[in-house]
């Protein structure tokens, strides 16, 4: 069945251009089911959790979709704009301008912005990979020291390190291999977290992980990796507030959530908060038919708020995008096969930003933690 909107309204929707039309024409964001409370991020802080979105620059392009975020995101985190692909065009160059916006956005919707992410080992410049573990070394204290400097007491949170694993990489520990594990080796992270302490008293410190969600085997290497490292952070000294589990599930992976529950209890143990960082739903493993295709990812995504949602230090959710249109799951596929027709449905919100089951899902997560 095709998204609940008619061809021409849907056809009109198409460009960013007519998006700001369609505001002008007093055309709104699609109302939520009538008598429908506020959005997901006012339900959330009625559990007294946090619900948002990762957010890039579609909402300075699409007007409709910035409205969106306005009425759902109680929370945002850069998607592109702090990562060091983007700040960094050159070694001598720190380019503020889309950490600056989306601050700005932020500000504008009343909502707090995480920064994502200081150090990861992947979105590498390569002018960054021509350098020598030496010229790396000083690049990456000088990277932190500048960054972390420039945005102290105006963040949520950081997430300092993102995915410090890859098992596929096949080093000690599991540790992800990139330039910084080859100039540092595995102690960059403790590095990272240490170098931020020093230039930023206040603002919170998160791991940021993927793929700690499923019981196959790269989901224990995961689990087994994050517990360590956190340990690690830990003994060192480290002023660690939150893990951010990414929650990119897929119907297609095996789940134990015993097991995810134990985790998480494991991790709360440790006196850490938990986030729920990236949420969204790989379905490209499902049938073709959409209502079959929303409803299986709205209960995997029911199934999985259930389980964290009943841990306490489990403080929010985030999802990656809040609709089809912009998720990474459609921006892929469309750069490998532009001519694709079967598009992903990963997020709460579809391609014209009319409510999908996973909504009603999420919403009705927060509402069983609300009690
Ligand atoms: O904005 C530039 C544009 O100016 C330039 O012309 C173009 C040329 O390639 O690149 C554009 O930047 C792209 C950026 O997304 C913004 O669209 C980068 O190439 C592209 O690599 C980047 O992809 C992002 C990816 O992380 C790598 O940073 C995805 O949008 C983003 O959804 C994805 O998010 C990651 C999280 O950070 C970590 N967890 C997994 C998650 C999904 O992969």
């Amino acid at each position: 069945m095709p998204d609940r909107l008619t061809c021409s309204r849907r056809d009109f929707l198409r460009t960013g251009a007519a998006a700001t039309a369609a505001l002008a024409a007093g055309l709104q964001v699609p109302a939520l089911a009538a008598g429908a409370p506020a959005g997901l991020g006012a339900l959330a802080k009625k559990a007294g959790l946090f619900f948002g979105a990762s957010v890039a620059d579609e909402v300075e392009r699409d007007d409709l979709y910035r409205a969106l975020y306005k009425r759902e995101a109680g929370i945002l985190t850069t998607d592109w704009a702090l990562k060091f692909g983007n700040l960094r065009p050159d070694a001598t160059t720190y380019d503020f301008r889309d950490g600056d916006a989306m601050l700005g956005f932020a500000r504008e919707i009343g909502a707090p912005l995480r920064g994502h992410t200081l150090i990861w080992n992947e979105d590498r410049p390569d002018w960054l990979m021509a350098l020598s573990n030496a010229e790396r070394r000083r690049v990456f204290d000088a990277h932190i020291d500048k960054v972390a400097s420039r945005y102290a007491g105006k963040l949520h949170s950081w997430d300092v390190v993102n995915e410090p694993f890859w098992p596929g990489h096949g080093l000690a520990g599991g540790f992800r291999d990139g330039p910084w594990t080859e100039a540092f080796g595995p102690d960059y992270v403790v590095r990272a977290y240490k170098r931020v302490m020093s230039v930023d008293a206040r603002t919170r410190l998160v791991l940021n992980e993927a793929h700690a969600e499923s019981v196959d085997e790269l989901g224990g290497q995961i689990r087994d990796g994050i517990e360590r490292l956190v340990d690690t952070l830990l003994d060192a000294g480290v002023r660690l507030g939150a893990v951010g589990l990414q929650g990119h599930l897929a119907t297609a992976l095996p789940y134990d959530w015993d097991v995810f529950g134990s985790f998480l209890e494991r991790l709360a143990g440790r006196g850490l908060d938990i986030y729920i960082t990236e949420l969204d739903v790989d379905d490209s493993g499902l049938a073709d038919d959409i209502d079959d295709r929303d409803r299986q990812a709205a209960d995997l995504c029911a199934a999985f708020l259930d389980t964290a949602l009943k841990v306490p230090a489990v403080k929010g959710v985030i999802t990656w995008q809040l609709s089809d249109r912009y998720s990474w799951y459609r921006n892929q596929l469309l750069a490998e096969n532009p001519g694709a027709t079967r598009l992903p449905r990963p997020l709460p919100f579809d391609a014209a930003f009319e409510a999908k089951p996973m909504r009603a899902a999420i919403a009705d997560a927060f509402a069983r933690r609300a009690g």
